[in-house]
């Protein structure tokens, strides 16, 4: 019996990266997942490594910015699959530009992506879970949303947004349980850091950061999303969980 055995689960930004990584790993835990992303052909791809592996999925095409989308996949969801037990809020993009070159678009595209994404979500699957007589939302934030970095203004305003909203939440709907967490990433290696870690200086700068000598995968961020998706964690709700291979052991 998988940990998250007849468990219905959507996924955001899961074309590539940690949402692939969390989609495969709920898959193989017994959980039906809908899979999302702006990308649609590598959803879809995803879908079928799931399908191939013996586990359920259905993707879709969804940009979560958009209310109209959100609606859709979670009427979607509900067509497909009858409940909808778990949100994992990871779709994300991240934005470096030095503040004085960064335009008012540039940064409330960065909140649009990252936060108001986490509200619309939340918004039209709450009610579904409250139906379902709980739920686990799992919302994708950073170590950039505990404490502050050179170059990362928008990136961590929104990061920071994300906790907080979290936290909100948990407090709003717990009385429904509905727990809400985030999960705060280290340096992960994923197809957003690539070309950040692909030069060697910089990639000496991000190990110097963090007491495991090493980078973070999309793997073991998975295992922290897992653990707070499931029953396992059934009395956590409106905390942070870094996953950050002791950066904030400093
Ligand atoms: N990689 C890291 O070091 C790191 C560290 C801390 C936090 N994070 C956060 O983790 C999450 C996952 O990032 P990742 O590293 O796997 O990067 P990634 O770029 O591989 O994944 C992000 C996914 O989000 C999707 N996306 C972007 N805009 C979208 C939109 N409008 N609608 C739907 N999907 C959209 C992208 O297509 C992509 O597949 C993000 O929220 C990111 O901010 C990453």
């Amino acid at each position: 019996m998988g940990r998250l055995q007849d468990k219905v689960a959507i996924i955001t930004g899961a074309a590539g990266g940690m949402g692939k990584a969390d989609a495969l790993l709920f898959a193989q835990e017994g959980a039906k997942v809908v899979i999302t992303d702006i990308q649609e052909s590598k959803v879809l791809e995803v879908v079928a490594e799931i399908k191939e592996a013996g586990g359920d999925a259905i993707g879709l095409q969804h940009d979560v910015t958009s209310e109209s989308d959100w609606i859709r996949v979670v009427e979607q969801a509900i067509e497909h699959f009858g409940k909808i037990n778990i949100l994992v809020n990871n779709a994300g993009i991240s934005n470096a530009t030095p503040y004085m070159d960064l335009t008012v678009e540039a940064f409330e595209k960065t909140m649009t992506i990252n936060v108001t994404s986490i509200f619309l979500g939340q918004k039209y699957v709450i009610p579904h879970m409250i139906e379902a007589g709980g739920g686990s939302i799992v919302n994708i934030s950073s170590i950039a949303g505990l404490t502050g970095g050179s170059g990362a203004g928008p990136y961590t305003a929104s990061k920071g947004a994300v906790r907080m909203l979290t936290k909100a939440t948990a407090v709003d709907y717990a009385k429904h349980y509905i727990r809400v967490n985030s999960v705060h990433p280290g340096y992960i290696e994923t197809p957003m850091t690539v070309d950040m870690f692909k030069d060697e200086r910089m990639m000496q700068w991000f190990l110097s950061q963090t007491p495991l000598p090493r980078l973070g995968k999309a793997e073991d961020i998975a295992r922290g999303v897992l653990f707070l998706a499931s029953d396992e964690s059934s009395y956590i709700t409106g905390v942070e969980l870094p996953i950050d291979g002791g950066y904030f052991a400093k």
